[in-house]
């Protein structure tokens, strides 16, 4: 007996494959994570990210003008210090690495590409937690909430369009609307890391942005064995105001983008980390993997599996493969 239903018709040519592939990945639906290093003179190669650097003020200038004119969705910012506290108060200071560097990208580019940043204590502590501690020693969620609150002021009113509490702290989304609403922001919106796992992906980033932590952040984010929790964590970022939510690592969670994205109704995006974009350059290097090949397969399972945007690396290559 043949069979009668024949699927490979439908793969026949590559103009009947191009017919019928249910997922796009365009250029407007990825994000480039870009980071800028206080007094570089000239960008700093990361040795865990091959191709990835430490920008200067200059360079970053440059990359944000590029990546708007490729046709990015965003560019997310991350600063690196040059001196840190136990507060982290360069984050809130508007002379700060990160705000001098928003000014400077909104100057550029203007309202051309989606401007983000993110909105976490972790980067300007000097022990490299993304909170404050307390007298034990502990994150104190609450005492962190009103730092979180006075750093997304100081960033929207530097330039950015979307602030991005990435440190998982209870009730950061709720303070942060509130705080942007009171300072005559209402317009300005929250990217939410809603459901953030505890995750050995970070390991090159934290090269990246020259991180000071020593131990775990596994008392605010999540336990990579919980999917259910994930919900929850979002849940409570909507009802708080999150204006699109985010899955964060991308790839060993895609069961949790798909069901975080069947229970919301903003826009989720997904952030493909530095480990994620390491082990294939690694594999890369190694002549063991295709890189066009397999950069867009990991960028296409991550749209399939549910998100609107994507947090990566390759954003700006893979725009230029995707014309
Ligand atoms: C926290 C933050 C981290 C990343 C983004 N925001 C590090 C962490 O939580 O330890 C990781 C991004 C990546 O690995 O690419 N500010």
């Amino acid at each position: 007996m043949y069979p009668t239903s024949r699927p490979r018709r439908l793969r026949t040519t590559a103009a009947m494959r191009r017919l019928v592939s249910e997922t796009t990945v365009v250029a407007r639906q990825l994000v480039l994570p870009v980071f800028v290093k206080q007094g570089a003179t000239e960008a700093i190669p990361i040795p865990s990210m091959p191709g990835v650097v430490q920008h200067t003020r200059d360079s970053l200038r440059k990359a944000a003008a590029e990546a708007a004119a490729a046709g990015l969705g965003g560019i997310m910012l991350f600063g690196v210090p040059a001196t840190r506290d136990a507060t982290g108060s360069g984050g809130i200071d508007p002379e700060g690495v990160l705000n001098t560097a928003l000014r400077d990208v909104r100057a550029e580019v203007g309202d051309d590409i989606v401007i983000m940043a993110d909105t976490c204590l972790d980067e300007f502590t000097d022990h490299g937690h993304c909170g404050l501690l307390d007298a034990t020693g502990r994150v104190d969620n609450d005492a962190t909430l009103t730092v979180y609150a006075q750093m997304a002021v100081a960033q929207v009113q530097a330039g950015a369009h979307l602030v991005g509490p990435s440190g998982m702290m209870d009730g950061q989304v709720g303070v942060i609307r509130a705080a942007l609403d009171a300072a005559g922001h209402p317009d300005a919106g929250i990217l939410a890391y809603s459901a953030k796992y505890a995750s050995a992906f970070y390991g090159p980033f934290r090269d990246a942005v020259d991180s000071q932590l020593r131990g775990d952040r596994l008392t605010y984010q999540q336990d990579p064995a919980n999917a259910r929790e994930a919900l929850r964590e979002t849940a409570l970022d909507l009802a708080e105001g999150a204006d699109i939510v985010m899955v964060k690592p991308a790839m060993s969670y895609l069961d949790v983008l798909r069901s975080v994205a069947e229970i919301t109704d903003v826009p989720v995006a997904a952030y493909q980390v530095s480990g994620e974009y390491s082990m294939v350059e690694a594999a890369v290097a190694r002549g063991w993997l295709d890189r066009r090949r397999t950069v867009l397969e990991t960028l296409t399972s991550i749209r399939r599996a549910g998100a609107d945007l994507v947090l990566t690396y390759w954003a700006m290559e893979a725009a230029g493969w995707l014309h």
